[in-house]
């Protein structure tokens, strides 16, 4: 399967799916520096931790080097008023491929539509997060040895959560998938994403009761509420409402997983012990995760 870009989760197959996975475990035992000459230009118009500088270790780890602008909304010519495809088309010209995190729904696509090179969405909006999805995935994976017949509980923000709709398209390629979402009501998952399980006979349920539902799933993906998307009324109003005690964490089964695409906030409230000690927290080795399945994509894109 060949990708000119990197937009949304629905454009992987399976076979590239899984293809990705044994490539970044590859990685992960190897320093082959796959890049070399190559030049990755990271282009941020919101704050980022983990996408930006793990693509950035990805390159660097692979032998190519990066370009960046951290803060695009402020640094780069947008504040002159240049559109977002002249930008494109320059950063096309200097660099190999190209991160794009935009606040725009639509964002990558749009780039992907002028750009010479390929283009990965970094997070667009309240869009997509793909490559999030394709991490996340991978953890999955990696922790409990397989991605089919399993049960899923997605809680928090699944409205704004790119990360959440990604997830949920890559669940649609596989069997024998259920998924519980909890939200406030306010931010519920999206009616899109609900056609599309149907049609791709993933089943779900949305309840309201997280500890009940605690005891019975494989796979919890926490999510944060996502302040920026919503003015503070409706930030107060839905903030706290779910979380994850030391007290309810013990719900879990042994072998279930607790996943967070982070930052975390309040929706997390256990100690930094059981945070190192609990196998069943993964959120940390899911970031690390990212950096794998990032060079995965890098040199797959690229190669
Ligand atoms: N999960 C995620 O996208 O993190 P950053 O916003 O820090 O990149």
């Amino acid at each position: 399967m060949k990708l000119d870009h990197f937009i949304e989760s629905q454009q992987l197959n399976k076979q590239t799916i899984f293809s990705l996975f044994k490539k970044a475990e590859e990685l992960e035992k190897s320093n082959e520096r796959l890049l070399s000459k190559k030049i990755l230009a990271t282009l941020f118009y919101e704050p980022s931790t983990r996408t930006r500088l793990s693509f950035e270790s990805a390159m660097l780890k692979l032998g190519g080097d990066v370009i960046s602008t951290e803060n695009a909304k402020e640094f780069s010519s947008a504040v002159k008023g240049e559109s977002l495809e002249d930008t494109i088309r320059i950063i096309s010209s200097y660099a190999d491929i190209i991160v794009l995190r935009h606040f725009e729904e639509g964002a990558a696509k749009i780039a992907a539509s002028v750009s010479s090179v390929p283009v990965i969405n970094g997070g667009d909006g309240s869009g997509q997060h793909p490559t999030q999805a394709l991490l996340d995935l991978y953890s999955i994976w990696k922790e409990i040895g397989r991605v089919e017949n399993i049960t899923v509980l997605m809680v928090g923000d699944l409205k704004n959560g790119r990360t959440v709709r990604s997830l949920c398209y890559l669940f649609g390629k596989f069997e024998n998938i259920k998924i519980i979402f909890i939200a406030p009501k306010p931010l519920q998952i999206k009616d899109d994403i609900k056609e599309y399980l149907e049609r791709h006979k993933v089943e779900f349920e949305e309840k309201n009761e997280l500890d009940k539902h605690l005891p019975e799933v494989d796979i919890v993906y926490m999510t944060r509420i996502q302040k920026e998307r919503m003015t503070s009324e409706e930030y107060q109003n839905a903030k706290g409402l779910y979380s994850i005690t030391e007290e309810n964490l013990k719900l879990l089964k042994r072998d279930a997983r607790l996943l967070h695409p982070l930052p975390h906030v309040e929706e997390i409230e256990l100690s930094l012990k059981t945070e190192q000690e609990d196998r069943r927290v993964a959120y940390f080795r899911q970031a690390k995760n990212g950096l794998y399945i990032r060079m995965a994509l890098l040199s797959y894109l690229l190669e």
